[in-house]
């Protein structure tokens, strides 16, 4: 048997980058911004030889392209696509528009539900952290056409683009989720995650997913999310790394893609689980895990490979021993610090309340009194750790259980996070989202991703493009 030479599958020249630290320029990076939104006359980018063409789809303020531009200059992102459905004004939209003005690209601003398929470029690469939501095929098993999803899930908007390109659909895909996605529905836990898969694997793509918390590879942010990369079977990288999926449990754990950019080892428990998925989502919306009982985890493992009708999947533990960042390290100092952050002495003992622990009498909505409790939160929040999770209703004044309270670094005062923080936390240039309101900016770090993970995966696809 020939013997691999990882080395090789592995090795670019134009990608002799050693692997992305998480002290990337970030911090450094202090782009002067307008105050305004501006709109430019805007062409197509035309992608160079050797250039990877990426789409990027339910864009938000352009994560994936913040990451995988820093990992390569050979991304070019050549359309995206931002709408939000809940606000009138399209702030993610117009913040897209004008930080990436200077590299160029076409855009739409529409319901993705309503862009025809046709006028998406060709690319190599999509990418895109889609709205979580039930996947299931609405149609009935007796009138399935086959994998025609629910409409206006936007799982099927992917699906769609991959389906009906056909030969020119992207090779390469890179998906971002929630970890829920690997156990929801509670019914039937595993279902939309085995449609997902199943859909992919009647296109042709080759799957890997690993849950990744950013903060287990030195980001500032505690931050678990499930990302999926794929790669169809026509593909350059797929004929590298044929051979490798031979082993699927050594793929997953050392030579696969998600493994190169987070490395991990083996957790203890159940070892490697090799599941059917097949290639038709309508079956498994009636029949995967249907008789699975009350409380029963998801069958899914926080890593794995699909490969055509079987996926393999097995629980990894993180392993990293690079620089780490703290929320403390990524603090502005006071004199930055605008005073309606500030908490002032009146409202400590109100936010000290919500964050505390509780055990109290409430009378419910028709008259029943109940017990209610919850454990405290720690108040303020620690400066010595990555911070938890940014969520989209960390801005505004109000006192809130959720929201992040820090001591200020110079006074020691007690204050909000302000948005160049919730953008540090994210690994997105200072002032990214400048223009928008706090309450907005807040908002948009709360949907978006830490831009160290597309960074890292786009660092080892570049090497194997
Ligand atoms: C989870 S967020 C992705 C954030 C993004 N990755 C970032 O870094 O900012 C999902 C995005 O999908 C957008 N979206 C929701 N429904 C949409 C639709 N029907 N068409 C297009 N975009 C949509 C939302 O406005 C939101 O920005």
């Amino acid at each position: 048997m020939k013997e691999i030479n990882m080395k090789e599958i592995y090795s670019n020249s134009r990608s002799e980058r050693r692997l992305c630290e998480p002290v990337v320029d970030y911090c450094t990076k202090n782009k002067e911004k307008f105050q305004q939104f501006e709109l430019f006359p805007r062409t197509r980018l035309m992608a160079k030889k050797g250039d990877i063409r990426v789409i990027e789809l339910f864009a938000g303020v352009g994560g994936f392209r913040v990451g995988l531009e820093r990992a390569s200059k050979r991304f070019k992102t050549i359309w995206f696509n931002q709408w939000e459905p809940s606000t009138k004004q399209q702030d993610a939209y117009l913040i897209y528009m004008r930080d990436f003005n200077d590299e160029g690209s076409e855009f739409s601003n529409h319901d993705i539900n309503t862009v025809p398929i046709n006028e998406i470029p060709d690319s190599d690469l999509l990418c895109g952290g889609f709205p979580c939501q039930d996947y299931s095929v609405a149609t009935t098993l007796k009138n399935s056409r086959g994998i025609e999803g629910k409409k206006g899930v936007l799982w099927w908007n992917i699906y769609n683009i991959l389906h009906d390109k056909g030969d020119k659909a992207p090779k390469y895909l890179m998906l971002e989720n929630v970890d829920r996605l690997l156990s929801s529905p509670a019914k039937q836990r595993g279902r939309d995650f085995a449609i997902i898969l199943s859909s992919l694997s009647k296109l042709g793509y080759i799957v890997e997913w690993k849950v990744i918390n950013a903060a287990d590879y030195g980001m500032p942010q505690r931050r678990r999310r499930t990302y999926m990369v794929g790669y169809r079977k026509d593909s350059i990288i797929y004929e590298k790394l044929e051979p490798l999926l031979k082993d699927p449990v050594d793929y997953i754990i050392n030579s696969g893609i998600e493994a190169k950019a987070f490395p991990s080892v083996e957790d203890v428990g159940d070892g490697i689980v090799k599941m059917k998925i097949g290639r038709d989502p309508a079956y498994n919306t009636v029949h995967f895990n249907e008789n699975a009982k009350q409380n029963q985890p998801s069958p899914f493992k926080n890593s794995g490979v699909l490969i055509d009708d079987y996926c393999y999947t097995i629980d990894t533990l993180p392993q990293y021993d690079g620089p780490k960042l703290t929320l403390g390290d990524i603090l502005l100092d006071d004199k930055d610090i605008p005073e309606e952050f500030f908490i002032s002495k009146n409202n400590e003992k109100q936010w000290a309340y919500l964050k505390g622990a509780k055990k109290e009498k409430r009378i419910s909505a028709n008259g029943h009194e109940y017990i209610y409790s919850e454990g405290g939160m720690a108040f303020p929040d620690s400066i010595d750790k990555p911070s938890r999770t940014i969520i989209t209703g960390e801005g505004g004044s109000g006192p809130s259980r959720f929201k992040h309270v820090v001591p200020s670094k110079q006074s020691g005062r007690l204050r909000r996070l302000i948005p160049i923080e919730l953008e540090r936390l994210n690994m997105f240039p200072d002032n990214h989202t400048a223009g928008a309101s706090d309450l907005r900016r807040a908002f948009l770090m709360g949907n978006a991703l830490v831009t160290g993970i597309p960074e890292r995966l786009g660092t080892i696809i570049n090497m194997l493009i």
